[in-house]
């Protein structure tokens, strides 16, 4: 059977209600859920990117390097799979260091850029995070980290869900 474009087919196009502040492309639930993977009780992403994910403890504080200790989100120019890449497999050079969140990364079954650990000196190989996610709640903090952070800014809208409406934290935001 050929398929035909019907015409009423075309009515079926959905309105999204369009918010100004988070991206609606992506799954509120999958945002909501990542946001609890960022904060500091599951992932601890928070202290190192920022809640703001403006990037966290400028290293010219730190130790003169003039940049990020972590770097911003909100600047990012990765792609999605880039960045499930980059939170399961972490980073580490000799002065940054991001744990690598997914157990099996740099294995034979999940290598990392076609590595796997063997092909590492010690020192080269990320650090396994203390309490490392699972492929699903990498997937939601990479949802939450586009949908929240990467290509915007911080509001006030964005900065009450992190915090909640009974933060002072947000003030600085005008309402
Ligand atoms: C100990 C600090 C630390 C923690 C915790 C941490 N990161 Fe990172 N992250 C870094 C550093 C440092 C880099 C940059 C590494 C590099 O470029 O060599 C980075 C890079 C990234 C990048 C790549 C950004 C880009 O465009 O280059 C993403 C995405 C990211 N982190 C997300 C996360 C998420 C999500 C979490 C929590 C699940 C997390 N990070 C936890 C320090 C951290």
């Amino acid at each position: 059977m050929t398929p035909r474009l019907r015409p009423h087919a075309l009515l079926g196009i959905c309105f999204l209600i369009a918010s100004p502040a988070i991206a609606q492309q992506f799954d509120p639930a999958q945002v909501e859920a990542g946001m609890t993977v960022y904060k500091p009780a599951v992932a601890n992403c928070e202290p190192c990117h920022g809640y703001g994910g403006n990037g966290a403890l400028a290293l010219d504080e730190y130790g003169g390097r003039g940049t990020a200790f972590g770097p911003p989100l909100t600047t990012s120019t990765m792609t999605r799979a880039e960045m499930i890449d980059a939170v399961s497999c972490g980073f580490r050079n000799d002065w940054l260091t991001m744990p690598q969140y997914l157990q099996k990364a740099w294995t034979p079954e999940r290598p990392c850029g076609g590595k796997v650990r063997a092909d590492m000196k010690p020192e080269e190989s990320p650090l396994l995070a203390g309490r490392p996610l699972t492929e699903a709640q990498i997937e939601a903090v990479v949802t939450f980290v586009q949908a929240f952070y990467q290509g915007g800014t911080m509001n006030r809208e964005k900065c009450v869900r992190y915090w909640g409406d009974r933060s002072t934290a947000c003030n600085i935001f005008a309402q």
